[in-house]
């Protein structure tokens, strides 16, 4: 639990708040532009449009068939609830056509015939004939003088209501509906179905999304399709990409804020004759010093292999290797090399503290409190254990609590800035704005020379909406930030999030996010927000873009997940664009009037 990860919620909160609009509204404002009207314009003109309609409406105007009534409507098509037998039989029919007698009739009566064929299947559907049905239809296909839409498609219900489904057909015949128009959205969800059942989850998303934005948006449904196969889809691409992906530690930005919630300790003093693993630890520990983080890990490694003579210098290269492998995101590793290094030295309590924070993100909460209280046995002096404590009561939302644990981290220390930041945020969150405002002034007088304070406070000003303050304190967390290296651009992140919302200044924004790419490439705030900001203008392959790099920064699986969805339901924004360009242009003015 780094500083940044848990006061920073500004940003996820961001794209939590507009995570259903990317997704889903989006698609629906588009509609809600002229879509509907478009599409309904197009398959009447194509002809296909009445067809499902009289199927699903179980043939009203035909009187012999009004005891079908009964048989409710989805958006598929009938639900067939009961069997009746019907008084009209199959066996009637003539023995299909030979290609001669069908070449024979003209065009206005292969159109009746294939009509009839057609009435027929539908009929034998009703009957859940189903087998019978498709031989309905593909008779229909072979007379009809045009190549109907609606002739596959229903053909397609039927080879859905086999047992079992047939899948691969039911996709090939919507290839063919939806060849001869693109808008017809039944066919779209029939095919997005068999899609996803063959968990070609990227398939069946582009087919939802689409039938999402053509269709009127009326039917939650459709919107749930695209927010469970998102969610199939990013899983499972979450768990190849971490299967395969080489494990390396996270931004600059976030393992030095993660190393900075922990107290500086000294070098533990070598014992008389050190070995070479001896040595190479304290190398270690100055590289760490010198955030020189790779560096630090490599030599870390070497340094317990090549072993270590005395036992708190074991406990101590334990503690530092564990830690990175948390960074890394190896947590069972991680906890190994913990546990391993309170055993020889069980008074070392940030090894502890490192334990509880395993545990918690392993999401075990009794485990965590354990730990902590594990950490206090042997010292309960040690401010890290009550920092670290408020900051995973802070993450449960338990802000008077964690309120208190912070405050007796500063009791024992008040040098550690984080504590006197954390405090002022949980007692904002819990509803104490005086008092929270008062500690973060006092923070800032005390730390005159840290940006963080500056930033922090910025934050709770932007969430009070008050805007002008909030920029002067960014400005100034800024200013600060440039006189270090490397720089921190989270505020430079924050200033352009809050000139968004304040001014809806997009382009000062986006200036902001770039500067802040420029100088720190890996900033996950910064591209999360860029995207953002891109999807909103309607700039998708823009955000495409920026959806792919957060996908790549990402370090554990929540947030490859998180990421990998934006960038799927981005794709398959842009995909509808390329598939009906002409829609495209509403696509981007209901984005912008979404920001
Ligand atoms: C407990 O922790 C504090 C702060 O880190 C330290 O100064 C003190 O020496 C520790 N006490 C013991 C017994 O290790
Ligand atoms: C800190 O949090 C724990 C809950 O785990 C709580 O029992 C305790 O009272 C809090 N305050 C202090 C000062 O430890």
């Amino acid at each position: 639990m780094s500083s940044d990860e848990s006061v920073v919620d500004r940003i996820s909160s961001f794209i939590s708040v507009n995570k259903r609009g990317i997704v889903i509204g989006a698609a629906a404002a588009a509609v809600a532009v002229g879509g509907v009207a478009y599409y309904v314009a197009s398959s009447r003109a194509s002809g296909a449009a009445a067809d499902e309609e009289s199927l699903r409406e179980g043939k009203k105007k035909d009187k012999k068939k009004k005891k079908h009534k009964k048989s409710t409507r989805d958006k598929d098509g009938p639900i067939l609830e009961e069997r009746k037998p019907r008084a009209t039989e199959e066996s009637d029919d003539d023995p299909p056509l030979t290609e001669e007698q069908i070449q024979a009739l003209d065009t206005s009566e292969r159109k009746t015939f294939a009509a009839s064929l057609k009435q027929k299947g539908n009929d034998a559907y009703q009957d859940r004939k189903f087998i019978l049905a498709a031989q309905y239809y593909t008779r229909a296909i072979a007379v009809s003088p045009l190549p109907e839409p609606v002739f596959y498609s229903n053909r397609a219900a039927c080879y859905v209501s086999m047992e079992p489904p047939q899948h691969e057909m039911v996709v090939a015949d919507c290839d063919e509906a939806l060849k001869l128009d693109s808008r017809y959205v039944k066919a779209l969800n029939r095919r997005a179905t068999a899609l996803e059942a063959l968990e070609r989850y990227e398939d069946a998303l582009r087919d939802y999304t689409a039938a999402t934005i053509l269709g009127k948006f009326q039917n939650d449904a459709a919107g749930r399709s695209v927010e469970r196969v998102l969610e199939k889809l990013s899983k499972k691409k979450a768990a190849e990409i971490l299967a395969s992906r080489e494990r390396r530690l996270p931004s600059h930005t976030f393992v030095s804020a993660y190393f900075s919630a922990f107290r500086p300790r000294p070098l533990p003093s070598l014992p008389e004759n050190p070995s070479t693993g001896d040595n190479t630890l304290i190398l270690a520990l100055e590289a760490l010093g010198a955030l020189d983080y790779a560096h630090s890990f490599s030599l870390v490694n070497e340094a317990i292999e090549q072993g270590i003579s005395w036992e708190l210098g074991s406990a101590e290269a334990l503690n530092l290797r564990g830690t990175f492998n948390f960074l890394v995101g190896d947590t069972n590793g991680a906890k190994a090399d913990f546990e391993e290094s309170v055993r020889l030295v069980p008074s070392l309590t940030q090894s502890w503290v490192k334990i509880a924070s395993v545990h918690m993100e392993q999401g075990d909460a009794d485990k965590t409190f354990e730990s902590f209280d594990e950490a206090t046995k042997h010292n309960a002096s040690d401010p890290d254990i009550y920092y670290h404590r408020g900051q995973v009561l802070f993450i449960l939302n338990e802000f008077d609590k964690a309120a208190e644990n912070y405050t007796k981290s500063t009791e024992l220390d008040n040098t550690f800035v984080f504590s006197h930041i954390q405090l002022a945020v949980a007692q904002y969150k819990a509803g104490d704005v005086p008092k929270s405002m008062a500690t973060f002034r006092r923070t800032l007088k005390a730390f005159p020379e840290r940006s963080e304070p500056q930033n922090y406070y910025g934050e709770l000003l932007l969430d009070q909406q008050r805007f002008q303050d909030a920029v002067e304190k960014f400005d100034r967390a800024i200013e600060l930030e440039r006189l270090k290296k490397p720089t921190n651009v989270l505020p430079l992140v924050n200033k352009g999030l809050a000139l968004f919302q304040w001014k809806q200044d997009m382009e000062a924004a986006e200036r902001c996010c770039n500067e802040a790419l420029r100088t720190d490439p890996e900033c996950e705030a910064a591209v999360a927000t860029l995207a953002q900001l891109s999807l909103q203008q309607g700039k998708i392959d823009v955000a495409v873009r920026m959806f792919e790099r957060h996908t790549e920064l990402a370090r554990n699986e929540p947030e490859l997940v998180n990421a990998l969805t934006y960038q799927y339901a981005s794709y398959a924004q842009l995909k509808f664009i390329e598939h009906y360009p002409d829609l495209a242009g509403q696509l981007r003015q209901m984005a912008r009037a979404m920001a």
